[in-house]
Formats: C-alpha cells, structure tokens, sequence
C-alpha cells in the first residue's frame, strides 16, 4: 500500500532506516495547530479565488476542527511514514472528508507551508518571551527598590573599585533586558511575513490573493520573493541571536549570584526552593539554579551557531537541510521561556545581607577616588592628586584602616588642602550621594530610574 503522495515515481518503498532518519514528525507534530491555521487561512483564500466549491471549504472546515480537537485530547496518532505534521494531517484530513482534502494542497507545498507555520509558532513565541522579559524586569526593579540606599562595592577587575548602590546594580540588568526585548520586538517584523504563495519556489499558476491569506493570519505583509520566501531563516537565526543575548546577561547576573552567595562573600542568600545539597557534604547549599542558567546560556548560543552552519552553504531555494532548523529553534525557546520563568521567581527569592556589603565597601578604599576628586575641587590638578592619594592609600594600608578612619592630621600630611569636611565624602553614603547625575549611583537617581522604568 502506498503512503506517500509521490510513490507513483518510486519503484520501491523507501528502507526502515531512512524512513526514521528522513522524518520530522517526531518534533515538529508541535506546529500542528499553525499549520492548521495556515491550511484554514490557505483554503478560505482558495475559495475566494474560485479554485475550491463551498461544500469543499465547509468539508476542509469540519475536519480540521475535528483534527485539532484530536491532538488536543491527545487522540491523534501520529504515523512515522507519513514522515511529518504537514502530511500526517492532510492524511487524516482525506480519510475524514474524502476528496476536498485532497485538494486542500492546490497552489501550495510543504516549503512554503513549513515556513509559514514556522513563523507562526515564532511570533507566537516572541510574544511570550517578551511577556516573560517584563515580568523579570518587574522583579528586578522591586528588589532595586528596596535597595535604593544600600551601599554595596563596585567591582572592576574583581577588585573593589567604588562604592554603587544595590539597586543600581540591579538596574543596570534592567537596561540590558529592555535592549533584549527591543531586539526580539525588532526580529519580530521580520518573522510577521506571509511565505504561502511561493508553493515550491516558483509560485503557483492559480489566481492567489497572498495578501489576503496574511490578513487572515495577521502577517504585516508577504515575503517578495517567491525563492527567497521558501529558503530564508535568517529570521530564525535572528531570533537565536536575541536569544544568546539574554541567555548571556542571565548568565552575568547567574555568575554575580554565585559569587555574592559563597560564603566567603555572603552579599545574598537565595531561597532554598531554589538550591541544592550535596550527597556528601551536609553542610552544602549550592546555587544550582543560576549555574545551570549559566550553563544553559552555552547551549542557547550553540544553537545560534549550529543555525548559521546550518544555512551557510545552502544554494537556493529549499533544501531538505531546513527540517534541521526545527530543533534547536524550539530548544532555544523553550529554554529561554523555562529560564526567565524560574529567574523572575528566584529573584523574589533572594535575601540581601546589606550588613556584608556595608563591610566589604569598607575594605579595599573605595572611596580613594572620591578624595582625589575631593582635592581636585580645591584647586590640585588631578593627576597630582592621584599620586597624592596614592600616597595616603598605602600609609592607610600600612595601619591596616580605611581612609576615612585616618585622623584628620595624617591626611592633612599628604596634602594641606584637606580639611575636615573630608570626612563626609569618605564614607560610602557621601561618596554614593555625590553621583547624583542621571546614570549615576545616588540613591536619587535609583529611585529616579525606577520610577521612569514604572512609567512604561
Ligand atoms: N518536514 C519538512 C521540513 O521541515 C517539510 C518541507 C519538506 N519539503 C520537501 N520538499 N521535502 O522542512
């Protein structure tokens, strides 16, 4: 018995082993419900244009309700020789409504069918990621909030460099998000256009209206050419790229996380639903949740690679090496979909220990910079001063203090422009309260950029 729409060719069945390695049912079943828009919005246009009766359309209709309602339930029992979700469906559509199913497929292929159901499910995806983006956005800035005032050390190099604020800290991965939505809002017009109408690559000999297919699928328009809207993924690719992007800023964020929870840096501590323990070490509380995200992040940007590999060879128009792209676009969705789930709970999950920040900005001279600009207001030019305060950091760490618990006298050694206002720019909340400038640290301009973050 044949089973495929194009064994009439063939003088003998295609082997067990290539059946296996040339099907896609088994990942891209998930299209089912946009390629049975597609065919719905295909079959509507058809009608229109007089190439399908009315009973063919209302047959086409009622099966395919039928059908979904089917993979819903999970009734649908999906056939590895009938190779993927495109042929299992129109199979299934035959055997219910006879010959309207069959002549469902007029005007059209698989290559453009794929690729339109392919964009479908996208930007049904974007819209869902970006969804996701904002709730995380909104769990970051309610714990800058909080946090507006603490003061905490700036790092550069891993080395203490100057006192910043928790919440600015947390609002600069507010930024990076914001760029990350705007990118998949961006990629987003690119994917929201309309493939049918290219059937095979050529285009078809039927009176079509691709213009009124996309308004029935809500496509901003159709691709303009017929070669070019069967081969291209650049829009899946894209996609990838902005999704490396936000895999890469959870994974600075996961790596700060572990950092800030070992012990020996203790700035946070993350909920238990959120951790591990060891078989072995009772004492162990580990961060798996972030270290996973960090690790996850390699594999997200592994598909964005594996995607240009994929198309980089591949003459015009479509080529069997497409039905590779399904995978690893789907893995990466549903990777950055799972990640920013559990990344917006894990935040509302963390515990701040501003105690452990307040020490740590008080070793190390966080506030040397702060002096030097100090000295530099009353006249030394800066580089002078550097050197000035360079001089007064070493004698500091000499006497194993901080700068500001030197007394008056001792900094007044090194220059006697020093007076004793000094000490009000050397602690942490005078060095935090004077980069008070938009993008600065002061607990001002935090509270600033949350309230402009709150008004969009
Ligand atoms: N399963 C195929 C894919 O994912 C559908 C298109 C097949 N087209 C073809 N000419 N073999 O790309």
């Amino acid at each position: 018995q044949d089973t495929h729409a194009w064994s009439g060719r063939f003088s003998e069945p295609v082997s067990e082993l290539v059946k296996k390695y040339t099907a896609s049912v088994g990942f891209d079943y998930r299209l089912a419900p946009f390629d049975i828009d597609g065919s719905l919005a295909h079959a509507a246009m058809l009608h229109r244009a007089g190439v399908l009766s009315d009973d063919d359309l209302s047959a086409i209709r009622r099966g395919m309700a039928e059908i979904l309602d089917d993979i819903r339930a999970g009734r649908f029992e999906w056939r590895l020789d009938l190779e993927d979700v495109h042929m299992n469906i129109e199979r299934r559509l035959t055997d219910k409504i006879g010959d309207a199913g069959k002549r469902l497929h007029t005007g059209r292929s698989r290559n453009d069918q794929v690729a339109t159901d392919i964009r479908l499910w996208l930007r049904d995806q974007i819209d869902l990621i970006g969804g996701l983006v904002g709730e995380l956005q909104t769990a970051l800035l309610d714990l800058a909030e909080q946090h507006a005032e603490t003061a905490m050390p700036g790092f550069t190099h891993l080395q203490v460099a100057q006192p910043v604020t928790f919440g600015h800290h947390l609002l600069a991965y507010v930024e990076m998000l914001a760029r990350d939505a705007e990118r998949l809002a961006d990629c987003r017009k690119r994917v929201n256009r309309l493939p049918l109408g290219a059937a095979a690559l050529a285009g078809t000999t039927y009176p079509i209206d691709r213009h009124y297919t996309a308004e029935l699928l809500g496509f901003d328009d159709v691709c303009q050419n017929s070669l070019d809207a069967v081969s291209d993924r650049d829009f899946a690719i894209e996609f990838c790229a902005a999704a490396s992007l936000v895999m890469t800023h959870l994974s600075r964020l996961s790596e700060e996380l572990v950092l800030w929870m070992s012990p020996s840096v203790g700035f946070i501590d993350i909920a238990d639903r959120f951790c591990t323990g060891s078989s072995i070490m009772p004492q162990k509380k580990n961060p798996d949740v972030p270290e996973l995200v960090r690790g996850k992040s390699g594999r997200v940007s592994g598909h964005l690679v594996g995607l240009l590999m994929l198309m980089k060879s591949q003459p015009l128009a479509y080529n069997k090496d497409n039905q590779e792209d399904k995978e690893p676009l789907f893995d990466t969705a549903d990777t950055l979909v799972d990640t920013l789930r559990i990344y917006a709970d894990m935040m509302r999950g963390i515990t701040v220990k501003p105690a452990a920040m307040r020490r740590a900005v008080l070793q190390g001279f966080a506030t040397a910079t702060d002096l030097a600009d100090y000295l530099v207001k009353k006249g030394l030019p800066f580089r002078d001063s550097h050197e000035v305060v360079a001089r007064a950091v070493r004698h500091a760490e000499q006497r194993g203090v901080d700068l500001a618990d030197l007394p008056l006298a001792d900094l007044q050694s090194f220059s006697p422009l020093v007076a004793e206002d000094i000490y009000a720019v050397l602690t942490p909340e005078g060095s935090l309260a004077q980069r008070d400038h938009v993008g600065g640290t002061a607990p001002n301009q935090v509270r600033a950029q949350i309230a402009r973050w709150r008004s969009r």
